[in-house]
């Protein structure tokens, strides 16, 4: 029996993984304690996602917190070496939580990444393991580059080499700025390369850049592009949260990043780390996404600035994803910004203004 472990599988991204791998495996065990509504409140819960998946016939779902080493192993011995990959995508997502709950914080991202690992070394060491780390490993190094400011956007010079594919992975992750959420990443990020390069467990290790879909539960401390429509749906204010709204990021749909694990799985290269991200095509400031957003939909976003900076908020990130599409020519993203962004509208419209809980 083939079976593939998705970890946070009620989350955007594990529940996009569940879905596609859903058709490709025997069995997809899904674990998730629902610990996003912890960190967020009710407006983050992935009770709705969850209830998605386990419609899904050959998904078993596991309410298990990965910061629980024993009880990981004895799932993972459940299945033994029938299990051929591992998508690890638990984790606390924001920068601002990590910052009031640094222990907390690091028990699940960076524990909760070691505990898995072991699990995986002492259980099923032949399965391929696919890690979501964060470009915020890499901390406010790209504010350091050279930036020209335009009306609506931060760019990075155009005489650099960055400028034409945007930033690659030989940026330093080392000194500079970095919040709590960023010193969890970078330790099971590292960790993680070290259980390749160490023990030779067929990791790949994949820092995201903005990763979303209709399925994020957006947050104001997570997840802009979903937090962004869901209060233009609800007609509620949208924070522009420091930069004056100029700081770029450039957004990768859920479904394109779970595409990228399925063609490491098909061909791992144990240890790499790539840059996973929509490049400059799918690249906006948060001004130009709430007109794009606007133009598409013809709705109103009444936003708001609020002129305090987030702790090492970069003004601009744009991915290379050049490494990945090297060594796996196979992939490109397919959804553009505008299906991006036509979907999560879609989405936050289907669920209606009763299914936004109280404090959304
Ligand atoms: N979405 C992004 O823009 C982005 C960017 C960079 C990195 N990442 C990383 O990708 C991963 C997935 O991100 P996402 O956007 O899908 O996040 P998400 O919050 O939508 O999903 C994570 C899931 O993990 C679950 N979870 C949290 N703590 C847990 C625990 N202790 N035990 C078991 N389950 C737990 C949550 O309930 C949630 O369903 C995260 O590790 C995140 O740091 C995401």
């Amino acid at each position: 029996m083939d079976v593939v472990v998705v970890t946070g599988s009620a989350g955007l991204v594990g529940g996009e993984a569940v879905r596609a791998f859903a058709a490709r495996f025997d069995l997809v065990v899904g674990i998730d304690n629902g610990m996003r509504q912890d960190f967020f409140g009710p407006a983050g819960s992935v009770a709705a996602n969850l209830a998605q998946v386990e419609r899904i016939p050959n998904y078993r779902h596991h309410l298990v917190d990965v910061r629980d080493h024993a009880a990981l192993t004895a799932l993972l011995g459940e299945y033994g070496t029938d299990v051929r990959l591992v998508v690890h995508t638990a984790g606390q997502p924001s920068d601002e939580w990590a910052t009031g709950q640094p222990l907390v914080d690091l028990g699940v991202n960076a524990v909760g990444t070691m505990n898995l690992l072991e699990a995986v070394r002492r259980v099923c060491p032949g399965a391929v393991v696919v890690l979501t780390s964060t470009t915020k490993v890499y901390g406010d190094a790209p504010d350091t580059l050279p930036l020209v400011e335009t009306d609506t956007r931060w760019e990075i010079d155009p005489v650099h080499p960055y400028h034409e594919h945007g930033i690659d992975e030989s940026l330093r992750t080392e000194g500079g700025r970095r919040t709590f959420f960023g010193v969890s990443k970078l330790a099971a990020d590292h960790a993680a390369q070290s259980y390749a390069g160490l023990l030779g467990l067929r990791i790949g290790v994949f820092r995201c850049a903005s990763v979303t879909g209709a399925r994020h539960a957006g947050v104001e401390q997570d997840g802009f592009l979903s937090h962004l429509v869901r209060s233009a749906v609800r007609g509620a204010p949208f924070p522009v949260i420091g930069h004056g709204g100029k700081q770029v990021r450039d957004v990768l749909d859920a479904r394109d990043l779970v595409e990228m694990f399925w063609h490491f799985y098909r061909d791992p290269r144990p240890g790499e780390v790539y840059l996973a991200g929509g490049g400059r095509e799918r690249s906006a400031s948060v001004l130009e996404l709430i007109a794009r957003y606007e133009y598409l939909t013809g709705r109103e976003v009444p936003f708001e600035y609020v002129p305090e900076r987030r702790f090492a908020d970069v003004r601009c990130w744009i991915t290379d994803t050049r490494k990945f599409r090297r060594d796996y020519p196979g992939w490109r993203p397919v959804h553009g910004l505008a299906d991006i962004l036509s979907s999560v509208h879609d989405h936050w419209v289907a669920v209606g203004l009763n299914g936004f809980p109280v404090g959304s």
